[in-house]
C-alpha cells in the first residue's frame, strides 16, 4: 500500500527497473520534432514520445509520462533501445524485449512496456505519414 507521502511503490520491481525510475537522460519534451505521438493507455497513464529522425535513423528521442514508476521505466528503456537505431530496427523492438531487458515486470505491469513500444510505434509512424 502506498504510503500519504506518495512514495513510489517498488516493492517487486527488479533494480533495472528501479534504476530506470528517474533517469534523465532522455526524458521531457521537445518543441520540433519530426514525430510525435501520444497515448493513454487503458489504466489512465499516458505516454509521449518525440523523435528527431535524420536519414532514417533515430538521431535523438524523448518521452514524457507521469505514470507510475514500471511505465516510466518502460519508455527509459524503450528510448536506450531506440536511440541512433535505423527506423526498421526501431520497429523491431517489442514488449516483450522491453520486459526482457528490465528483468521482468509485475504481472499488473506488463501493459505498461506494451504502452511504451506502442506510443514509440506511433511516433515513427507520425513521421513516416508525414514525410
Ligand atoms: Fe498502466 Fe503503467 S500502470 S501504463
Amino acid at each position: 500500500m502506498e504510503n500519504e507521502n506518495n512514495k513510489e511503490k517498488t516493492i517487486g520491481y527488479p533494480k533495472e527497473v528501479i534504476n530506470l525510475l528517474n533517469d534523465p537522460r532522455f526524458f521531457g519534451r521537445m518543441n520540433d520534432p519530426t514525430g510525435s505521438a501520444y497515448l493513454k493507455g487503458p489504466c489512465g497513464d499516458s505516454m509521449e514520445f518525440y523523435l528527431i529522425i535524420e536519414d532514417d535513423r533515430i538521431a535523438d528521442i524523448k518521452y514524457y509520462t507521469e505514470g507510475c514508476g514500471a511505465t516510466r521505466a518502460c519508455a527509459a528503456m524503450v528510448a536506450y533501445l531506440a536511440y541512433n537505431k535505423a527506423i526498421n530496427q526501431a520497429l523491431d523492438i517489442s514488449a516483450g524485449e522491453v520486459i526482457q531487458q528490465l528483468k521482468g515486470l509485475p504481472e499488473d505491469h506488463l501493459h505498461c512496456s506494451i504502452l511504451a513500444v506502442s506510443t514509440l510505434y506511433r511516433a515513427i509512424a507520425d513521421y513516416l505519414l508525414r514525410f
